[in-house]
């Protein structure tokens, strides 16, 4: 068994990797520009395993997929412009990579004959919508990483109707866990200023909510979507942990831990509130339980503090 990992360098890819490693003998290739990806890390994660073969490229040239996707029998399409804020700064980017990146990944699945492509969805692409987000809500991006995230899940859908590829989109919530140090997201930033000596700085009161999916998870979701036999060509279904927790609750959970582990991190810094923050934001997980078998493994807690000592593990060492 083969698999392509399109972007596979990056924070969730080297965590697929790490779980595949584990739990299969597939041989794994890596298609990866390296531009956003933590220096050193993919070839930490291989260490001395024969299952991984790296090629350096670009989703947005055919050639290089190609040359990366021959003889696959999954693909896993996690390369893209993943950021909100830079989308903004760079709408026309960010499609060449959402967009058109996937287009190249699919008519190259379907010229080589590969099984099943699972794609990273998101569900910023929802915007601010009644809660729960699920399956059945409406769509309604509020930037162009959700517009091009919702064009790929478009896609995805007419590739499997139109030239019967197998397609899975996954709609991420808000992922962390070890091994992002390249990334910005709320916890990996809060566990980084901490250990810089730094006040986390929080927007508002801090009551804004967030469903935090552990990467460990993410990864497992993507494999069990890999070996699943699912009831349709074309899946689209919710990753996340079916429950919310307040952006105060985090902080307060990281600043515990690291005070249990004799460090002494500064209070959060309260500032304005920024404008157009989602305020709340949880997904329902029913459908990735029935259909996947799918459940979050651990507790919050218990996740944060393996991120915890993950970075202080890793972190100071890079600084
Ligand atoms: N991290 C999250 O919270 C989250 C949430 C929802 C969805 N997602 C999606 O999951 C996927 C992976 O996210 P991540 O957090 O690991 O991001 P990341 O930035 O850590 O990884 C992306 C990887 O893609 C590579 N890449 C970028 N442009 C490329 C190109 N043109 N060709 C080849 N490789 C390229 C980068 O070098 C990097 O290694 C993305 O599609 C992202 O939109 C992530």
């Amino acid at each position: 068994m083969k698999v392509l990992i399109t972007g596979g360098a990056g924070f969730i890819g080297v965590n697929l990797i790490e779980l595949l490693l584990e739990r299969t003998d597939w041989n794994i290739h890596v298609l990866d520009n390296f531009t956003t990806s933590d220096d050193g890390m993919l070839e930490r994660v291989i260490g001395d395993s024969k299952q991984v073969r790296v090629f350096k490229g670009d989703i947005r040239e055919r050639e290089d997929i190609v040359a990366a996707m021959e003889g696959c029998t999954y693909v896993v399409s996690l390369a893209a412009q993943a950021g909100v804020l830079p989308s903004v700064e760079d709408p026309i980017y960010d499609m060449e990579l959402n967009v058109k990146g996937v287009i190249n990944i699919l008519i190259s699945a379907v010229e080589l004959g590969v099984k099943k492509v699972v794609h990273a969805s998101s569900n910023a692409l929802l915007g601010e919508a009644e809660l729960p987000l699920s399956e059945t809500t409406l769509p309604q991006p509020l930037a162009p990483y959700g517009a091009s995230k919702l064009a790929g899940e478009g896609y995805l859908s007419a590739w499997a109707a139109s030239y019967g590829l197998n397609t899975v989109a996954l709609r991420f919530s808000s992922v962390y866990g070890p091994k992002s140090i390249n990334k910005g997201s709320a916890i990996a930033k809060f566990i980084k200023q901490i250990m810089d000596g730094d006040q986390v700085e929080i927007w508002g009161d801090g009551s804004q909510t967030r469903d935090l999916v552990y990467v460990r998870d993410i990864a497992n979701a993507i494999y069990l979507s890999l070996v699943t036999d699912l009831p349709n060509k074309y899946e689209m279904i919710h990753i996340g942990t079916g429950t919310e927790i307040t952006i105060e609750e985090v902080f307060d959970t990281i600043y515990q831990k690291f005070l249990d582990m004799g460090y002494e991190p500064k209070p959060a810094l309260h500032t304005d509130w920024k404008p157009g923050e989602i305020r709340q934001n949880w997904s329902s997980i029913e459908k990735a339980k029935k259909v996947l078998g799918f459940d979050p493994e651990n507790t919050f807690e218990e996740n944060i503090e393996e991120t915890i000592k993950w970075f202080i593990e890793n972190y100071g060492e890079k600084k």
